[in-house]
């Protein structure tokens, strides 16, 4: 053997890891996950069901059982669903199928890392195309991206800035694209808006949705995509067999048959995001973008790295996006319970006043 790593592509290994270093933190507002937790009847009743079962046994082959509630529930046709291992390995089916060298995919960023990290792991070339510089999608931009792209991905309300792109955009991108739209909605329930009604209209078009965000269920992986069934037949050949385990699967049932029991955790959620805008733009120091979904995009005069030190020394724990592009000095805090924003602006302001 000559070289330990000459089996791997060279794209790949050029190809920064996506990682994310493990902190312990009280307040603990680094990943948009929901702050209050899946309900409690929600998760007597999942592990009942549990209990039940046969964990020897295989899932079925087809989740029809939840791909039918979906379809009640997001108001598609079934045969246009498909379920993933969190919204990641949709993520992954998507441009496995359609990515390869000599295609390309508009991205704007900065954005989710995952879409530009697989496209160049599968050997294809990004076409990035940036924010404007209020940090929000450059629409002109897309339109012509999207016209000499094999694929767009869109990301909206988009990670780690919180624009959102409207539906009038968004049918201006969908005219103009020669391949496939991607619109990843992992925090539309915060935004309440959705590119579903414009499935039927637009065949190109692919929508991501997540449970790991509004719907509370972060560590149990379950995603979908929906998309016209000819479309989705062929994105499903690139998911494994059996990707949803039969726990994930009955919670995910669970989760959109009680949607009422998480609706008021969002509506608080949305409200508190806007109490947090709010401090916000009040604080000296800080400058803070608007943001759609359940995370807020801030910047200060100080090294991200300093600010993010000094939060987690006081118990909050944010996340360093200032390697991003166009994001220097940048953090992004999630919206949590209404006692963690107060803690996390009671820290920031403390660190701000010490920087006088
Ligand atoms: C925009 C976006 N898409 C997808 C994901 C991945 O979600 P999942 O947990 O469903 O894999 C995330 C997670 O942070 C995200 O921010």
């Amino acid at each position: 053997m000559k070289d330990l790593l000459s089996s791997i592509k060279p794209a790949v290994r050029q190809v920064q890891a996506y990682t994310l270093k493990h902190f312990e933190a009280r307040v603990k507002v680094n990943q948009n996950e929901n702050p209050f937790d899946m309900p409690e009847t929600i998760k007597r009743a999942v592990a009942n069901s549990m209990s039940g079962r046969a964990w020897s046994r295989y899932p079925a082959f087809v989740p029809a059982e939840l791909g039918a509630r979906l379809a009640r529930f997001a108001n598609w046709k079934s045969d246009g669903i498909l379920v993933g291992n969190g919204s990641n390995e949709l993520i992954e089916a998507v441009l496995m199928v359609t990515v390869e060298p000599g295609r390309r995919v508009a991205i704007p960023q900065p954005t989710f890392t995952l879409y530009k990290m697989l496209t160049t792991i599968l050997g294809g070339d990004s076409d990035e195309v940036c924010l404007t510089p209020e940090l929000a999608f450059d629409v002109p931009r897309l339109v012509e991206a999207a016209n000499h792209a094999d694929v767009t991905i869109l990301c909206s309300p988009n990670n780690p800035t919180g624009c959102n792109l409207n539906l009038n955009a968004l049918r201006e991108i969908l005219k103009a694209a020669t391949g496939m739209v991607v619109v990843d909605e992992a925090y539309h329930e915060f935004s309440r808006q959705s590119a579903v009604p414009l499935l039927e209209e637009f065949e190109h078009l692919v929508v991501l949705r997540t449970f790991s965000k509004a719907m509370a269920m972060a560590g149990l992986r379950v995603g979908y995509l929906l998309g016209h069934p000819l479309v989705v037949e062929q994105i499903a050949k690139a998911k494994l067999p059996y990707n949803l385990n039969i726990f994930s699967m009955t919670a995910a049932e669970a989760a959109v048959e009680h949607f009422a029991l998480l609706q008021p955790q969002i509506e608080l959620l949305i409200e508190e995001r806007e109490r947090l805008l709010g401090e916000l733009q009040r604080t000296p120091g800080v400058t803070v973008y608007p943001s759609q979904a359940n995370f807020i995009a801030f910047k200060t005069e100080s090294p991200a790295a300093k600010v993010f030190d000094a939060l987690y020394a006081g118990g909050v724990l944010v996340r360093d996006i200032s390697r991003y592009p166009m994001l220097e000095n940048f953090l992004r805090v999630s919206v949590g319970a209404p006692q963690e924003n107060d803690q996390f602006l009671e820290s920031l302001r403390k660190f701000l006043a010490s920087r006088n």
